[in-house]
């Protein structure tokens, strides 16, 4: 066997688009984006959400993407040969490790946040929010997080799904799925963005989310927003990287790069505008916080024609969305692991699943029994998981890969793998080597400070 049919390489750059992309558009764009910006004070943060992606986000993307195809192997030993390649200390392979970790960690929230989208669906396919109003919706809601078995009933369905996708290797599992699911959370997002502007309050959500005010512009709020940039377009962590390393040589790095992340904000900022045009229009709170879909979405599915079956739908595709992004949450461990210890997926898919699932019981715990235990700064275990990894993990990996591209690997297998014209390529070398790190290190020490 050679060594891309032992490790799986995508049929064409199509299907290298379409998982790439079924990794960064999952919860993060329908879940998370619109509670942070609610949470965060509005506009402002979708102001610096909107630059972090367009200074930072899309060449990192770009490095990661070149990283992980350069070398054809798992994030650690990809980061390994990258660095003997450029005569560079073996460290920068800790890159990759911090990357696997930081990978196992969001999944073992995401995967709770994955059972309330099943939940969901079997509550809408049930009909239960026909004519729902926001306080009931809201008690549907509290009910749900207060009730310990039906978490873990659902979290495990949901790490069951996701790690038997991946037991069965990257390409045959994902390429199918990818093939339609996006598409067709396009269409449904448009079909909720029109319902919502016809009943909800479409003014005050544009200008919510869009008016801009600067003075809103909190260190704290810059510092999510960054570290949502990340976590949206699943970058800083070795997802991408591996799944560059399944890439074709002839493949255009800067294009695909593009494609992917305008696909992911978009859609992660018309389901804001969505969402809040119901805020406002039913009087909901826009800061309720990660419940926030869960809260208002059932309100537009409860009332509108075909709301039952348009609902499911939905949130059968959410599911669907969070699998392509959790199955590329793990995947650089389990390369890691096949290529390396030479055990093969399935049992390393299993054990790697047991260790989350197990984490995640935790998490589920920290909505009802555990409400009380706070691990650090006075954050509960669920809020410190995703502080930890999505504000200081994945932008600390993405400042060093962006050190590491830009300033220690060799210019000419830079400019070989990405393939671009003069001017674009000095640009993409200024932002690996000033723009993104005094971004990311000038939001760091704001914190410290703040
Ligand atoms: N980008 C994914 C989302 O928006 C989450 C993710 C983060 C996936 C980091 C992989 C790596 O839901």
């Amino acid at each position: 066997m050679n060594n891309m049919t032992y490790r799986g390489a995508w049929a064409n750059r199509w299907t290298f688009i379409l998982a790439t992309t079924g990794s960064a558009i999952g919860l993060g764009n329908i879940w998370k984006l619109p509670y942070m910006i609610g949470v965060n004070g509005g506009s402002a943060f979708v102001l610096v959400y909107i630059l972090s992606i367009l200074l930072v986000g899309i060449p990192l993307l770009m490095t990661e993407v070149m990283l992980g195809r350069r070398m054809q192997k798992n994030p650690m030993d990809a980061m390994l040969s990258l660095a003997k390649e450029s005569n560079a200390a073996p460290a920068w392979r800790y890159i990759g490790t911090m990357g696997m970790l930081t990978g196992v960690l969001i999944l073992c929230f995401y995967s709770v946040v994955g059972g309330w989208v099943l939940s969901y669906i079997s509550q809408a396919a049930q009909s239960n929010f026909t004519n729902i109003t926001g306080a009931e919706s809201s008690a549907h809601f509290d009910a749900l997080l207060a009730s310990p078995f039906t978490l873990l009933f659902w979290h495990t369905i949901f790490m069951v799904i996701t790690m038997s996708i991946v037991a069965k290797g990257v390409t045959a599992g994902l390429e199918k799925a990818n093939n339609f699911l996006i598409p067709a959370l396009f269409a449904i997002l448009l079909l909720l963005l029109g319902y919502s502007m016809s009943v909800g309050d479409m003014a005050a959500s544009a200008t919510f989310m869009f008016s801009p005010d600067f003075s809103k512009i909190t260190p704290n709020a810059a510092l999510n927003a960054l570290g949502h940039a990340f976590f949206s377009l699943s970058i800083g962590m070795g997802s991408i990287m591996v799944y560059g390393s399944y890439l074709q040589r002839d493949a255009s790095i800067a294009r695909t790069s593009i494609y992917i992340a305008i696909a992911d904000s978009l859609l992660g900022l018309l389901a804001g505008l969505a969402i809040y045009a119901l805020v406002f229009a039913n009087q909901l709170e826009p800061g309720a916080g990660p419940g926030l879909i869960f809260q208002t979405l059932p309100i537009a599915f409860g009332h509108m024609p075909w709301g039952n079956f348009f609902g499911t739908l939905f949130f059968i595709l959410v599911a669907f969305a969070a699998a392509t992004s959790a199955i590329s949450l793990v995947e650089p461990t389990i390369a890691w692991v096949v290529e390396n210890i030479k055990i093969s997926r399935k049992p390393a898919a299993a054990g790697l699943g047991i260790l989350i699932w197990s984490i995640g019981v935790a998490v589920l715990l920290s909505f009802n029994l555990w409400q009380d235990v706070k691990v650090v700064f006075g954050l509960g275990i669920f809020d410190t998981l995703d502080k930890l990894t999505s504000t200081i993990m994945l932008p600390l990996g993405g400042l060093l890969m962006a050190i590491f591209a830009g300033c220690v690997m060799k210019k000419q297998h830079s400019k070989q793998e990405l393939n671009l014209k003069t001017s674009f390529y000095q640009l993409w070398q200024l932002t690996n080597t000033f723009i993104a790190p005094i971004a990311i290190v000038s939001v760091f020490i704001f914190l410290l400070f703040s």
